[in-house]
């Protein structure tokens, strides 16, 4: 068979640049060159594509290294440098286009994990890892996603949307009306964003409208959802159409929650491979973890999260990751790993599975 070629998109317009550029180096390390040849693809945060010297210069920086230095903005600086260097190169689509036989998408977040790239390359022709347009919107919309899912008959925790505009034109009546129907604590957070940014636990009346402002202000859509007291599990999921689900891992946050600081500051989480789990309990996850993957018409990949409730062992389900962190010490991998498919396995078949199903259906 002769060599295809694999263009590695990462960076993107979201908050997870950085940890993008950390995937895509982990991948890059794990794509079999017997079969592939790389052409690394860089998008800056402005939105601007970079091949050539400046991409490479992306991948070859030590990022990781770079932001856990004293000074975390030297990674900003020293990226911020390559892309004026190639301040003068235009990134040419159809070169790119015609030279790339699949896209390997190493971007989180915003414009990477929510529909558009994906919009973006089925418009150029480009098969590419993961989830389709429909699925990736619809996993990046917590509100959507838990629809699906009940529709699917996987439970989620009771929530109501808020739309921030409507909140901004009475945010007594808003308030009002989670006071009458919830009881505390419960958790606001912004609909579509993720890495824990904008999430507050209520605990009281005095707590809530801050937390509804701060979700407000990053996100037009927010949901106030009945905290769930129990464990975190996760599955990670891999296929088309014939999916299979990982052992569940646990994680242990270091916090009240898994927040922010504790999944990127103080890495003071817990992680737990295999989860330890009655055998039922485990093996009614996965099979939750498919359903959900199949309710919303994923492909390729999704790190499916849920909730074990203390005392009622229910399956709550609470997001689905269509592109989750992807560096060899992240649960994706990791789970998979614990299940018999090692990394570069793993990337090996997500591009199989973007040729076939490019090949067979349109992804959702
Ligand atoms: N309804 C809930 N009940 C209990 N904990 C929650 C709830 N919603 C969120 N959390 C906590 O907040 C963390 C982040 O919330 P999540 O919805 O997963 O957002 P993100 O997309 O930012 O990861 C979860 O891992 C969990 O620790
Ligand atoms: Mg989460």
């Amino acid at each position: 068979m002769s060599q295809r070629t694999v263009a590695l998109i990462f960076g993107g317009r979201s908050d997870e640049h950085e940890i993008s550029i950390i995937s895509a180096k982990a991948v890059a390390g794990q794509i079999d060159r017997a079969k592939y040849t790389v052409t690394a693809v860089y998008i800056d945060r402005a939105g601007r594509w970079h091949g050539g010297s400046c991409s490479t210069g992306v991948l070859d920086l030590d990022i990781a290294a770079l932001l856990r230095s004293d000074s975390p903005e030297s990674a900003g600086k020293r990226l911020d440098d390559l892309v004026s260097a190639d301040a003068d190169q235009r990134f040419d689509f159809n070169a790119f286009r015609q030279k790339s036989d699949v896209a390997f998408l190493a971007l989180h977040g915003s414009y990477g994990e929510d529909g558009k790239i994906q919009g973006c390359l089925e418009t150029l022709g480009l098969p590419y890892t993961g989830c389709g347009v429909t699925s990736s919107a619809l996993a990046m919309d917590k509100a959507l996603t838990k629809l699906c899912a009940v529709d699917a008959g996987v439970a989620v925790a009771d929530s109501m949307t808020v739309l921030s505009t409507e909140y901004a034109g009475n945010p007594g009546k808003i308030c009002d009306a989670v006071i009458a129907r919830f009881s505390w604590p419960v958790f606001v957070k912004p609909a579509s964003l993720g890495s824990s940014v904008g999430i507050s636990k209520v605990h009281d009346a005095a707590e809530l409208q801050p937390a509804l402002d701060k979700a407000c202000r990053l996100d037009s859509k927010v949901l106030v959802e009945t905290a769930i007291s129990g464990r975190e599990i996760e599955v990670a999921v891999l296929g088309n159409n014939d999916p299979v689900a990982s052992v569940p891992g646990e994680i242990i946050p270091g916090s009240e929650f898994y927040d922010f600081e504790d999944k990127y500051i103080r890495n003071s989480a817990r992680l737990c491979i295999p989860a330890e789990l009655p055998e039922g309990i485990s093996e009614a996850v996965r099979e939750s973890a498919l359903k959900v993957f199949r309710a919303l018409g994923c492909s390729g990949m999704s790190r499916v999260d849920f909730f074990i409730e203390n005392g009622t062992n229910r399956i709550i389900l609470n997001e689905i990751n269509t592109i989750p962190g992807f560096t060899d010490i992240s649960m994706y991998p990791m789970m998979m790993a614990a299940s018999g498919v090692g990394f570069s396995e793993v990337v090996d078949r997500l591009l199989l599975l973007a040729l076939e199903n490019t090949s067979i259906i349109h992804k959702m």
